[in-house]
This record gives structure tokens, sequence and C-alpha cells, in this order.
């Protein structure tokens, strides 16, 4: 079955959370104001809810994070659910375990949801495919595929940021486009909500081949492409999952890409800054940039948890944080 119609149930609620590209507007609205209504819930002196007391839920990494991770860990904890962090790659996997294995292990532990990153790109669709019918499957990445709750925790703090009506915005992506699952899963988020323009900046060698198919104007020049724009996204250069030499040296991508005050003078004066993280100062960006007022790289940080709340408590139909007594 295929990841869009998977995550879907029959009623047209979320069942899991695999990839933006097949969801509909509608339900990336609905992901955004239940969102907006966790918020509030980090503000509160006790910062819980007991939505998800009683419920288990596994963060499966076999791949390194830190912010997705623990802000994984943080949403699950103020929805009153207990969790429990497995990194695999110290684990399992390093004696031969298969990831049906693991899966099934968990399963046996009566665990509701999995939060599942890995290197390959469909494991968290392999593991919905495999789960029980009450156990729900959350992407925390997977490969170059997609990162949808990153693309979320985007979109709504371009909400924030600029208002609700993205058609009178113009978004542009810069980097390394070609390894991101985050950007993969931004532009179909963007295109969703009706963004008027989303541009994709990057060098010809760290572009997917037919980009433009995706719904963005692809510019190869950072000072062109920045022009008139609302909303800048810069991308890490990803050199891990990089094979053979795709760019000359740091030193000249930082020239030609890196965003500095004076490139961002081709902007409009109140454009928002972001990076889903971590960010290589003096690489794709300049410490002056990423520090500055119209960066809202930390702020992005703190809406991580109220989407992974809202994602968390919709894939287990405990959408409504209103009453929200302390657990
Ligand atoms: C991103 C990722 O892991 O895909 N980071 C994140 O989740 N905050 C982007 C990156 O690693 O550059």
């Amino acid at each position: 079955m295929s990841a869009a119609n998977l995550q879907i149930r029959p009623d047209g609620h979320l069942r899991h959370f695999l990839c933006i590209e097949g969801l509909n507007r509608g339900l990336l609205t609905e992901i955004l104001d239940a969102a907006e209504s966790f918020a509030g819930v980090a503000e509160q002196s006790v910062k819980k809810v007991p939505l998800l007391r009683g419920k288990t839920i596994v963060n499966l990494f076999f791949e390194a994070s830190t912010r997705t991770r623990t802000t994984f860990e943080l949403a699950a904890k103020r929805l009153s659910a207990d969790v429990l962090n497995i990194n695999i790659s110290a684990s399992a996997a390093v004696k031969g375990e298969t990831l049906l294995d693991t899966l099934r292990n968990l399963e046996a532990m009566h665990v509701d949801m999995f939060v599942v990153r890995h290197a390959e790109s469909g494991t968290a669709h392999f593991f919905a495919c495999k789960a029980l019918p009450h156990v729900s499957v959350i992407n925390a990445g997977d490969g170059r595929h997609e990162h949808p709750t990153q693309a979320m925790l985007d979109m709504f703090t371009i909400r924030r940021e600029k208002g609700a009506d993205f058609g009178r915005l113009r978004v542009a992506i810069v980097g390394d486009i070609l390894h991101s699952r985050v950007a993969r899963s931004q532009i179909h988020a963007l295109n969703l909500l009706n963004t008027g323009e989303v541009r994709v900046i990057a060098p010809r060698t760290l572009l997917p081949a037919h980009v433009e198919s995706l719904g963005v104007r692809v510019f190869n020049d950072l000072r062109e492409g920045l022009r008139d724009i609302d909303v800048v996204i810069m991308l890490r250069l990803q050199r891990e999952r990089m094979q053979g030499a795709l760019l000359p040296s740091e030193r000249e991508y930082y020239q030609l890409y890196g965003l500095t005050e004076e490139k961002l003078s081709m902007a409009r004066p109140d454009v928002t800054i972001m990076h889903p993280g971590p960010i290589n100062r003096g690489v794709e960006m300049d410490s002056q940039v990423a520090d500055g007022p119209r960066s809202v790289i930390l702020q992005q940080v703190t809406y991580g948890i109220a989407v992974r709340m809202a994602v968390m408590s919709m894939a287990m139909q405990q959408n409504t944080p209103a009453g929200t007594a302390s657990a």
C-alpha cells in the first residue's frame, strides 16, 4: 500500500505519519491548529496534559540525532506517555537482528507507538506495513526521502511569523537539496498549503534530477534566487550522504552559497531566516545571520515540541487538548 494511503484511517484521520506527499491541505491545517493549542502547554507551570497517559512510545533511532529525538521525547512526556529511547546503532542491529524482529520484540512489550529514524528510505513505511492494528508509526527521517514532522514545524514557524495566508509568500530553500529529506517534505508541504512561490537555490550538483517537477522554481545563483524572498530556509551540506566529490571546497561553497548579510539585502527587509539544524557556521551561513534578529532557528526547536505533540496525539486519536488538567 502506498505510504499516503497507509497513513490515513478510513474516517480520514491520521493513523501513521510517514510522509507529506499524498496528504491533503485540510489535514496539514488540522496539525498546525492542534500544534497551536499545544504550544500553550509549555507555558503552564505544570507542562503536561494527560492525553496519552498509559500509552507507551518507543523512540527507535538507527541514526544520530539530538534535536529531533529530544523534542519527540519531551513531546511524549508532556502528553504523559511512557517513553523509551532506543539507540539501535549501539544495540540489536549490530548483533544482526532484522528490523522485523526488532519490531516484533518491542510489540511484545505492548508498545503503542514507534518514532523511527533510519538511514534507509522507506524504513518507517516498512514498520507501518508490519505493525499491529493498534500501533502507530511516526517517521522521524528516512534516508533522503522525508522528514514530515520537521516540515510541519517549519510550516508552523512560517505561519506564526507571516500569518496563515501562504499564497502571498515567496519561500526559498537553499543548499544541499539532493540529500535532504527535509527539503522534500518542505516542498510538498509548501505546495499543499498553496504557497505563492517555492524556490530551490543550489549548485547543479546538489539538485535532484527533474526537481522542477516537484513544483519549484530552480535558481543556481543565490543572489538572484533571494530577490524579494519572504522566507529563506538554509540546509546543511549532508556530507555523510554524499558519494564522490560534488563540491570544490567548503570555502568556495561559502563564497557562492553561504548566507551573509550582504547577500540577504536582495530579500525583503522583513525576511525570516530558518534552518532545521545542525548549523555549520561559516559553511552554509554566517554567524551574524544565524544569530541575527531575523533568524527564528531557535523558535523552530521550541515549536517542534508542540507540532510533535499534535501529530502524536492525532495518530492516537486524542487530539483535543481542551480540558488540559495536569496529569
Ligand atoms: C535534519 C535531518 O536529520 O534530516 N536535521 C533535523 O532533523 N533537525 C537535517 C540535517 O541533518 O542536516
